[in-house]
């Protein structure tokens, strides 16, 4: 490989959705919450900018260590001006929950790739609780949105495994009276049900068969807490398929989120041939963690088994690095929801490994990928770049695969990347070396 071997200890920054989830229930309890190791990317900015529009007082004391004076569930201020959620949908969706059931109205504007994705996942619920939207056409943003106050309970079975969905959900039923279910076929992250309980809401998960049953009680009364934030697997993951993809990389990642709901890339890496050790398991923030310890292996493609795609969701573009580099090929199938994220990632990602001289074949619900063996890949021809739609994980895998290339891969946007990760780049040039 063309690049130098990944060495030493890295720390990668806070999880973005436990970051969100924090600023809103700290800004939905009564005193003050204080937080560490809080992702300082945008789209958490966005979250904190919409929760002081709406009454809160949330400061930055040091590096990732906010204090926020929360106004109480029922507490929320109409905002007095639309609140900008940038590129982020999680803000977007559970900020939307949130407001559903305070007599409150707001508008939602952002970027041209959020303005794309479907909102009518919570449209649809939040509708049946009682709450008023009027969006533009197709369900999209810019929106506005009028609580209800009574809100209605409801019990809601996810027609997609969407953890913005259920939390949107299980959000608006904080202040709704009696009890809210959502029935989860999937199973999907479950940083929402953690911290809720975290902050003395009470909430009851039962699984039946394979399904479970959430429920929240309404006007519900959050106390403060000290939270600290796990690294986040999904930015971790850039790092892992370095690791593994480059020559004589033995890289410690600290620190890492290791959540079973977010952990499916290391099952799949381990399945395709990858050396990823967990070292000193522990529980932060209240979720478990351990350090990463990768060290350089040659990877053999598989076919993925579906079922594991809520625990990955945003780690398949690099997944799909990682099997261009593999020998053999690599099947997936049943992503559709990729073609909802930032961008339509499913096409993103097969036209930038093309352009980067992968073997890829589209599929109406995922990638076939014949992997190089190993070689690596020719990289993106003189003039060319690949186009990384405002998806910040298509500029970061796109960076990786241009590790594993002998011409180097170039991208036309970095910028999004301080959606999720501010400090990626250096992080990446300082660690292969
Ligand atoms: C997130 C849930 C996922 C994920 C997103 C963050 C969250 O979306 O893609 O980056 O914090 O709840 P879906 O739940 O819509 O799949």
């Amino acid at each position: 490989m063309p690049s130098g071997p990944l060495k030493g200890r890295i720390r990668v920054p806070g999880d973005k959705s436990v970051s969100h989830r924090s600023l809103m229930l700290g800004a939905l309890a009564v005193g003050e919450t204080r937080v560490t190791g809080l992702l300082e990317g945008e789209d958490v900015l966005a979250t904190a900018q919409a929760m002081r529009q709406m009454g809160a007082t949330i400061t930055r004391e040091g590096d990732g260590t906010w204090s926020i004076h929360g106004v109480g569930v029922g507490g929320l201020l109409q905002p007095a001006a639309p609140l900008d959620m940038g590129n982020s949908g999680t803000s977007t969706r559970l900020l939307m929950g949130v407001i559903a059931s305070h007599g409150i109205s707001a508008t939602f504007t952002g970027d041209t790739s959020l303005s794309k994705r479907p909102m009518g996942r919570v449209i649809e619920p939040l509708s049946l609780m009682g709450a008023g939207f009027e969006a533009s056409e197709g369900g999209t943003l810019p929106l506005t949105m009028h609580g209800a106050l009574p809100a209605v309970p409801i019990t809601y079975r996810l027609p997609v495994a969407s953890a913005q969905v259920k939390s949107a959900v299980l959000l608006a039923g904080l202040n709704t009276p009696g009890v809210t279910t959502v029935i989860e076929p999937v199973p999907t992250r479950d940083h929402s049900e953690r911290m809720l309980r975290g902050f003395g809401a009470e909430l009851t998960v039962e699984e039946v068969g394979s399904e479970r049953i959430i429920k929240v009680r309404g006007d519900a009364e959050l106390k403060p807490q000290t939270i600290e934030v796990p690294g986040d697997p999904s930015s971790a993951a850039f790092f892992i398929v370095a690791a593994t993809l480059v020559e004589g990389s033995d890289l410690v990642i600290e620190n890492v989120g290791l959540n079973p709901t977010r952990a499916g890339l290391i099952d799949v890496l381990r399945q395709m041939g990858a050396s990823i050790e967990e070292l000193d398991q522990r529980e932060v923030g209240g979720e478990p963690v351990a350090d990463l310890r990768v060290r350089h292996a040659p990877l053999t493609g598989i076919d993925v088994d579906p079922a594991v795609a809520p625990s990955m969701i945003d780690e398949f573009p690099i997944l799909f690095v990682a099997a261009a580099l593999a020998g053999r090929t690599t099947v997936t199938t049943g992503l559709e929801e990729l073609r909802v994220k930032e961008s339509d990632r499913i096409a993103a990602m097969a036209a930038a490994l093309t352009l980067a001289g992968a073997r890829v074949e589209e599929t109406g619900d995922g990638l076939i990928i014949h992997g190089s063996g190993g070689e690596p890949l020719r990289g993106t021809p003189d003039n060319a770049e690949v186009a990384t739609q405002l998806d910040h994980r298509i500029a970061m895998s796109m960076a990786v695969a241009g590790l594993g290339s002998r011409d180097g891969v170039e991208v036309d946007n970095i910028r999004p990347i301080s959606t999720s990760f501010p400090n990626f780049m250096a992080l990446l040039e300082g660690t292969a070396g």
